[in-house]
């Protein structure tokens, strides 16, 4: 008998030329605005002074915060938000990548709770309610699904810790998908957060919290990720493949609002935290062959059809895994933690922080910490892979 719940608030405006729309789309929510991102560089400037013109156009003020930066940091959130309650900011737009999407929302929730963003994060006492600033994002990379989730990833330097808030509060009130957005975004990046937004439809389709809705969204995001990758990778301007990839995000991100991730992202997100030079998608390429293997007896039927996608022949877990492993190395994205300069010896405190997130225990097969510690080891270098 079918009973799963299904929650997605974020109203979704999605196709090339919608940036124009982020004025009108953002009114409903306050006069006062802050509109996040990196620095305005200049291959990025057309692009946010749109942005800036779309709000103005529509009456907003507006207040720029240039300040986010890769695997957002406390520091840059917390002065965010005491900008924002400076400024009477009445709404957050986060446009770029995931991580200044995750810093918007990490300011809405900061700027309206007392004490720092991280004492909001999904294991702390305190939780976002509903004070937190109402959030409109933007998104310029086909990978977190950040603009359609109830997660925000965010570092504590202090401590070398990565963590998230999970709640509703943070599911953004409106999301722009504008896939020419996309066009300029370089072949390494197009291919590590395509990765990031396979692991979301992977994780959440063998998540034992799948729903009937999430399996509908999730194979139809793997079956245009395996589509599109390669030639969005190979041709960053083909417009027709960079929508398939941001339609596929937008239903994995949904998918892990739903279902969940597994254990990939418990042992990938202590590897960012610890090393933060090392992109998300990075940390997740490097424990997927070995995660693969280890996992896949245990959920066969699945693993099988996924690998179908990749490769129509597949018939086991061995082929499945190796039909995985080749499209990971067609993208670029077989990689080892040597590659990533991440030495064995960084591995225990890694270790200890992976076993620590509920997604080690959504995992088909659960693994103990000893298995866990096997499963870096393979990672270290892709003559284990
Ligand atoms: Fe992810």
């Amino acid at each position: 008998m079918l009973n799963f719940r299904h929650l997605a608030p974020t109203a979704i405006e999605f196709g090339a030329g919608k940036l124009e729309m982020l004025g009108e789309l953002t009114a409903p929510h306050g006069g006062r605005v802050m509109l996040v991102t990196v620095p305005w560089e200049p291959a990025l400037q057309p692009m946010f002074a749109r942005a800036q013109a779309s709000l103005e156009a529509a009456r907003l003020s507006v207040v720029v915060y240039d300040q986010a930066v890769p695997n957002p940091t406390v520091e840059s959130i917390d002065r965010g938000a005491r900008i924002a309650q400076d400024e009477g900011v009445e709404c957050v737009i986060g446009i770029g990548g995931g991580s200044t999407i995750d810093t918007a929302k990490g300011i809405a929730v900061a700027a309206t709770h007392p004490g720092s963003v991280w004492d909001y994060m999904y294991f702390q006492p305190q939780q976002p309610t509903p004070l937190t600033l109402p959030i409109i994002a933007v998104t310029t990379t086909s990978g977190t699904g950040a603009h359609a989730t109830r997660y925000a990833v965010i570092t504590n330097s202090a401590i070398e810790c990565k963590s998230a808030i999970a709640h509703d509060q943070v599911f953004p009130r409106a999301a722009i998908v504008d896939p020419e957005l996309m066009l300029s975004l370089p072949a390494p990046l197009t291919a590590s957060t395509a990765f990031d937004a396979f692991t979301h439809a992977f994780e959440s389709y063998t998540n034992p919290g799948a729903t009937p809705m999430t399996d509908l969204m999730t194979l139809e995001a793997l079956r245009l990720l395996a589509e599109n990758v390669e030639t969005a990778v190979a041709d960053g301007a083909n417009l027709e493949a960079r929508t398939n990839l941001a339609w596929a995000d937008t239903l994995a991100g949904m998918s892990i609002s739903n279902a969940g991730t597994t254990l990939p992202h418990a042992m990938g997100q202590p590897i960012s935290g610890h090393f933060p030079h090392v992109a998300h998608g990075q940390s997740l390429a490097v424990v997927y062959p070995p995660f693969l293997r280890f996992t896949c007896e245990a959920a066969a039927d699945k693993f099988t059809k996924v690998a179908r996608l990749f490769e129509a022949s597949v018939t086991d877990c061995g082929e499945a895994v190796e039909a995985i492993i080749a499209w990971m190395k067609r993208i670029g994205m077989y990689i080892s933690l040597c590659d990533l300069n991440v030495p064995e010896s960084g591995l225990g405190p890694v270790l200890k922080d992976c076993m620590d997130f509920p997604d080690v225990a959504c995992n088909p097969r659960v693994p103990t910490e000893a298995e866990v510690m096997d499963l870096y080891r393979e990672a270290l270098t892709t003559a284990n892979l």
